[in-house]
């Protein structure tokens, strides 16, 4: 039987992801509780970073750690993939050791390259084009806000990027409407956009973004791999800064998310980042709870669905 994989959040269809989302809170009040959950006891995740990471790196390692399971570190400084071994090789072999792969990776292509050898569930810990983890962590910490996110309208300011790619796959399966505000020359992905048309529009002024939004987020203005153009990028997205007087544009009960690290005084003011509609340290925490239940379901949902009937 195929690996069920996790690349893009359009792997798992809306039940799967409402079933994730809600053992996701379960575990949760577990792991607040100090109920033991070890579900996945002998189980193993490798992780190759060939980027940064503070938030993926612990909530994956925790989170075997809790589920009984343990957690391995790779990257490309201290294993073969650094030193020009094929993906493909390195798919083959690790799936044969361990019992799901996560991979933090640049080019989207190197994870589906990685899922088409491996025998075993990949997990997309952030490449170039996705970052579908972080949704699943910004979908629970605004249902335990302000509820479903059904009908309602979600302001993106900011980068084209990764994230905001993901956001448009949310908005097509969570069925919200999801205004993109940036500056030209930094549109999200045309593809992902034309299969969005229906829940996505692309303005250029911040402040028509944000009219109506339960829900504002933004991202950093340049993303891990585009250090070098972090000034001409500070240029370009001048303007689009989150500021207060924005929010108070949006709906008067909006939230604020910031998938992290932030830089205040770029992307997002302190003031709001650090301000009463902010919910972005229960937006981080979540990366722990719902990584947990996706690890569950790719491990046990083919085998033992009834271990996991909700
Ligand atoms: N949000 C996020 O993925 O954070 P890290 O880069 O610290 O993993
Ligand atoms: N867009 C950012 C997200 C970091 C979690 C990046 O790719 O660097």
């Amino acid at each position: 039987m195929r690996p069920r994989h996790f690349l893009t959040l359009n792997d798992l269809d809306r039940n799967e992801l409402d079933f994730v989302l809600r053992r996701a809170g379960e575990l949760k009040r577990l792991q607040h509780q100090g109920v033991p959950h070890e579900s996945l006891r002998g189980k193993v995740l490798g992780m190759v970073f060939e980027k940064s990471s503070t938030r993926t790196r612990v909530s994956f390692e925790a989170g075997m750690a809790q589920l009984g399971g343990n957690a391995i570190f790779l990257s490309p400084r201290d294993s073969q993939l650094g030193r020009g071994e094929p993906v493909e090789d390195t798919a083959r072999v690790l799936s044969r050791m361990l019992d799901v792969v996560m991979i933090r990776t640049f080019a989207h292509e190197t994870l589906e390259r990685f899922a088409a050898y491996s025998q075993v569930p990949v997990i997309n810990g952030l490449s170039d084009d996705h970052h579908p983890c972080q949704l699943l962590a910004d979908i629970q910490a605004f249902q335990e806000h302000r509820g479903g996110l059904a009908g309602r309208t979600v302001a993106w300011v900011g980068d084209g990027n990764n994230m905001c790619n993901s956001y448009m796959e949310a908005a097509g399966i969570f069925d919200f409407q999801l205004n993109v505000a940036c500056p030209e020359g930094f549109d999200p992905d045309q593809t992902l956009l034309q299969a969005n048309t229906e829940r996505v529009r692309i303005v250029r002024d911040p402040r028509e973004a944000v009219a109506g939004a339960s829900l504002v987020t933004t991202d950093v203005w340049a993303s891990m791999g585009q250090e070098e153009e972090q000034a001409e990028r500070e240029r370009a997205f001048a303007g689009y800064q989150v500021t207060r007087e924005l929010m108070n544009l949006a709906a008067d009960d909006a939230v604020f998310l910031h998938c992290l690290p932030a830089h205040r005084g770029e992307e997002v003011a302190a003031d709001v980042i650090d301000g009463e509609q902010s919910i972005v340290w229960d937006q981080a925490e979540n990366r722990l709870h719902a990584q947990k239940a996706l690890l569950e379901f790719l491990l046990l949902a083919e085998t033992s669905p009834r271990t996991l009937q909700a």
